[in-house]
C-alpha cells in the first residue's frame, strides 16, 4: 500500500464481461466494504466488486443482513467506489429495499447508480421478483439476481443451508433462474446449489451470466466473502469459502503486541514522536512560569 497512485485499468462493460463467458474466461468477484480493501482488490484484479448486505454481519456485527439499511449500503458503496474506480461496482439492494413494490425498488437501485456510482444492483428472489427485475431493467439500471440461499428469507427457508438438493427444489431453481434471465437480469448468482444444479443452469444461458458461491466450479465465473477468505469474520467460517491467507491472526497478534508495549513503556520509539527546538522549549517554559 505505498505507491500514492494505481495503474489505470479499463473498468467492465456488460460486453467485456459476455466476451469473458464467450472466451471460457471465469469471471472472479469478491465481496467488499470499505476504501482500503477496495484499493487492494482493483489492484490484484478482481473483476468485479459488491458491496454485498452481508456487511450487516461481517462489518456491523450483527446476526443477519436484515437491520441493514439502504442508508447503509450507500455510505459503504461509495467508500468502496473511491478505492476502486475502475472495478465494475454492484450494489445490494438490502431487506425491504424493494419487497414493497416496483416503484420502491426503481427509487433505490437509482440511489446506488446516482449516489455511489454503482454499475449495476443485485437483489435476491425467484420468479416473485420479476416484475420488479423487468421494471428496474426498462428505468435502465443493469441487474443481477440472487437465487439458493438468499439470506433475506433465512426464516423461511429454515436456515443457512444447500438448497435444491432434491429434484423438485432443484426444478424450482432452474425454472426461476430462467423467469430472472427473460426478465432483464445480466447476471444471477448461485448461492449454496448443488454443483449439477448450476452445470444444468449455466448450460441453459442463453443471454445471463452465472456465478456461483459454494455451487461448483461449472459456472461462469466465483464470488467469496472477503471477511471468509482471510479469517476476518470471527463468528464462523462457512465450508464453501476458502481461507488464502489468516490476517484476522496477524492483525490479533500485533494487538496484543501494541497492549505489551504500551504497558512497559516500549512504545513509543525514538521515531514514533516529534519533539520542538531547545530555544522554544525555553521560550515556553519561561512563559508558563
Ligand atoms: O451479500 C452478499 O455478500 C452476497 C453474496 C453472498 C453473493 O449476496
Amino acid at each position: 500500500m505505498t505507491e500514492a497512485k494505481p495503474p489505470e485499468r479499463k473498468k467492465h462493460t456488460l460486453t467485456t464481461l459476455f466476451k469473458k463467458v464467450a472466451d471460457h474466461v471465469p469471471i472472479t468477484w469478491l465481496t467488499c466494504y470499505d476504501y482500503p480493501t477496495a484499493y487492494l482488490q482493483e489492484r490484484a484484479g478482481v473483476d468485479m466488486i459488491l458491496v454485498g448486505d452481508s456487511l450487516g454481519m461481517t462489518i456491523l456485527g450483527y446476526d443477519s443482513t436484515l437491520p441493514v439499511t439502504m442508508d447503509d449500503m450507500i455510505r459503504h458503496s461509495q467508500a468502496v467506489r473511491r478505492g476502486a474506480p475502475n472495478t465494475f461496482l454492484i450494489g445490494d439492494m438490502p431487506y425491504m429495499s424493494y419487497q414493497p413494490g416496483v416503484e420502491t425498488a426503481i427509487r433505490n437501485a437509482g440511489r446506488f447508480m446516482a449516489e455511489a456510482g454503482c454499475d449495476a444492483i443485485k437483489l435476491e428472489g425467484g420468479i416473485e421478483v420479476c416484475d420488479r427485475i423487468r421494471a428496474v431493467v426498462e428505468a435502465g439500471i443493469p441487474i443481477v439476481g440472487h437465487l439458493g440461499l438468499t439470506p433475506q428469507s433465512v426464516s423461511a427457508l429454515g436456515g443457512l443451508r444447500l438448497q435444491g438438493k432434491g429434484a423438485e427444489q432443484a426444478k424450482r431453481i432452474i425454472d426461476s433462474a430462467k423467469a430472472l434471465e427473460k426478465a432483464g437480469a445480466f447476471m444471477i448468482v448461485l448461492e449454496l446449489v448443488p454443483d449439477r444444479v448450476s452445470k444444468l443452469i449455466t448450460e441453459r444461458a442463453e443471454n445471463c451470466i452465472i456465478m456461483g458461491i459454494g455451487s461448483g466450479p461449472d459456472c461462469h465465473g466465483q464470488v467469496l466473502i472477503y471477511h471468509d477468505m482471510f479469517g476476518l469474520y470471527p463468528k464462523f467460517k462457512p465450508r464453501m469459502a476458502k481461507v488464502y491467507g489468516n490476517a484476522g491472526e496477524v492483525i490479533l497478534n500485533g494487538l496484543n503486541q501494541y497492549v505489551k508495549e504500551v504497558t512497559s513503556r516500549t512504545f513509543p520509539q525514538r521515531e514514533n514522536y516529534f519533539t520542538m527546538p531547545d530555544e522554544e522549549y525555553e521560550k515556553l517554559v519561561k512563559m508558563l512560569k
